[in-house]
């Protein structure tokens, strides 16, 4: 039913005249007395700013204290107080890491456009407890020639000229006293994106994966490898 437009002094209880009787200004009769309510629970708002409430809702006028009923905004804003002090205790743990990088090296183009296999520059996955990070000849031997006036490369010839190596900051860590093998994992035919995440469509790579122990603990019950706490900890 189309109801018609609030007016500024509206109160629940305002329009509660007469046995339901339509008022001369043009109320649509669905007000009720509230002498009838009986129980101590009913209430006694008229049915019309009931069907309101829950038609404009959160946009309704408010007419009580209630949580229910409190502005939209308040509730936001109220939330949002709340998870401020949430965010900095535990936020670090959700947040996932994606470290600036001395040069704008992508995996998206790399790994993604190009396919350039994981293994291919993270030759040590297969043969040791470190992946290891490519060294500057594996990428001259492509940049020597592809690409060689884009800016980003310029950055990696001049580390290549000055026989330094690249700085790379590290985005997994586990703490000193976990120990961990590429090598056994990989070899199990786990994929590198079951760790990872989709490295291939990372521009940047971020940690996707919480490295927490329940996680290693987790993904060993299931694949029937060793809990023993000394297969993990030194
Ligand atoms: C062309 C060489 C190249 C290819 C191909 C490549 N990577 Fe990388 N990868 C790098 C370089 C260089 C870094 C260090 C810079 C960085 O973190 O972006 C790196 C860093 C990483 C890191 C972060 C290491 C850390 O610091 O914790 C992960 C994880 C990774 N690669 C996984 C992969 C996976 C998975 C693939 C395949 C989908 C892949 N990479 C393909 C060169 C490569
Ligand atoms: C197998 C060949 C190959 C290897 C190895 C390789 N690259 Fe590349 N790289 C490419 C190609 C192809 C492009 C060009 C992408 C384009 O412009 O479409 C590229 C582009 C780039 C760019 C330009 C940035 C961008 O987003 O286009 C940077 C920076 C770069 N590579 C850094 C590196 C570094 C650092 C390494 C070594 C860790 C490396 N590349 C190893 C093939 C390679
Ligand atoms: C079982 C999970 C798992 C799989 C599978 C896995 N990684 Fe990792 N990776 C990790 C963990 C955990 C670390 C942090 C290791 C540490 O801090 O000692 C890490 C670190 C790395 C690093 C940086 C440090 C290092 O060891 O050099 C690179 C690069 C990397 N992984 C690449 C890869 C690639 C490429 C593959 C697939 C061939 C792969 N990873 C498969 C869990 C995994
Ligand atoms: C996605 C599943 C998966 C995750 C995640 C995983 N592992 Fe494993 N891990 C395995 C499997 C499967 C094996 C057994 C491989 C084999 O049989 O050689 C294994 C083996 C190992 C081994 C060698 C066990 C031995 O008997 O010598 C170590 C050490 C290990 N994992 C440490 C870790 C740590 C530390 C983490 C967390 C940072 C971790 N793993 C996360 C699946 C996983
Ligand atoms: C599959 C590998 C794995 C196994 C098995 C394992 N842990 Fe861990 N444990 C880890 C990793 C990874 C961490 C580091 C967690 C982190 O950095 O949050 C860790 C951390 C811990 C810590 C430090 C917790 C902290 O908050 O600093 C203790 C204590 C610990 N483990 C005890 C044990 C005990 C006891 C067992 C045997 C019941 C065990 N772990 C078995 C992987 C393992």
């Amino acid at each position: 039913m189309r109801l018609p437009p609030y007016k500024a002094d509206q109160t629940p209880f305002s329009r509660t005249v007469g046995d339901g009787a339509t008022r001369a200004d043009g109320d649509v009769g669905l007000t009720r007395r509230p002498e009838a309510c009986a129980t101590p629970y009913c209430n006694k708002a008229s049915d019309e700013w009931k069907m309101r409430t829950v038609r404009d809702w959160p946009f309704a006028p408010r007419h009580s204290r209630l949580a229910t009923h409190a502005s939209p905004w308040r509730i936001v804003i109220g939330w949002a107080v709340l998870a401020v002090p949430f965010w900095t205790l535990f936020g670090c743990s959700f947040r996932a890491s994606a470290p600036a990088q001395p040069m704008a090296f992508s995996h998206k183009v790399h790994a993604g456009d190009y396919q350039i296999p994981c293994l291919y520059c993270h030759t040590y996955a297969r043969w040791s407890p470190v992946a290891g990070v490519p060294s500057m000849e594996r990428c001259m031997g492509c940049h020597a020639s592809i690409e060689s006036d884009h800016p980003e490369i310029g950055k990696l010839k001049a580390y290549w000229a000055r026989k330094e190596p690249i700085p790379w900051v590290r985005v997994h860590t586990l703490p000193a006293f976990v120990r961990f093998s590429h090598k056994r994992h990989v070899r199990a035919d786990i994929t590198c994106q079951t760790c990872h995440g989709p490295v291939e469509r990372m521009v940047r790579v971020r940690q996707t994966a919480s490295l927490e122990m329940g996680w290693c603990v987790e993904c060993h019950r299931q694949r029937k490898a060793s809990t023993d706490c000394l297969v993990c900890h030194y």
